[in-house]
């Protein structure tokens, strides 16, 4: 196991257009294992090579965490070179990301995608997520052409304010449904 630098904002490699793999090489596996290791330390969901100064098209997500469904919680995707094929619906999501930690930003994103990915096997796979998960793997692959949720964010601001601001919402909702 072996931890990798997650790269952050300002850094240029964070905004480029990421290359095609073009074979699944002992370090390409390493990279990918070595990926997932750095996404669980850091507790995030999804960590694009880009992230850790690879300009590789390939990511890893853990999408499920907060499913109802225990036995796909844990469950981890290697994307390699996907392609989102089908796009459906929008919803509204609430961001975060490694490489810009302490802030959070809300982002319009489909409701439901389908992605096709090859594996580390080889094997080309296509998936469907909605709702975060959805999310997850938009904002992953986003990385690899160079954007960053901030970028195409609606609203933009520290982690501390945007929980601030959430709070605020549900107690406004709160006072009208009371009012009703
Ligand atoms: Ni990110």
């Amino acid at each position: 196991m072996a931890l990798r630098t997650i790269t952050e904002r300002g850094a240029e490699i964070l905004t480029k257009q990421c290359k095609t793999v073009k074979e699944i090489t002992p370090r390409i596996r390493e990279l990918c294992d070595d990926m997932i290791d750095t996404m669980k330390a850091a507790d995030g969901v999804g960590l694009a090579a880009p992230q850790v100064g690879v300009m590789k098209r390939l990511f890893v997500a853990m999408p499920h965490v907060d499913s109802d469904d225990e036995s796909i919680q844990d469950k981890i995707y290697v994307m390699i070179n996907p392609e989102i094929t089908y796009a459906e619906g929008t919803q509204e999501s609430s961001e975060g990301c490694l490489s810009v930690p302490g802030y959070m930003g809300l982002v319009d994103r489909p409701q439901k995608i389908r992605i096709k990915a090859t594996d580390l096997e080889g094997n080309e796979n296509e998936f469907e997520f909605e709702g975060f998960p959805a999310t997850v793997m938009c904002h992953e692959y986003d990385h690899l052409d160079g954007i960053l949720y901030c970028d195409i964010a609606k609203d933009f601001m520290t982690s501390e304010e945007y929980l601030n601001r959430l709070k605020e919402i549900e107690e406004e909702y709160a006072d009208e449904e009371t009012a009703k």
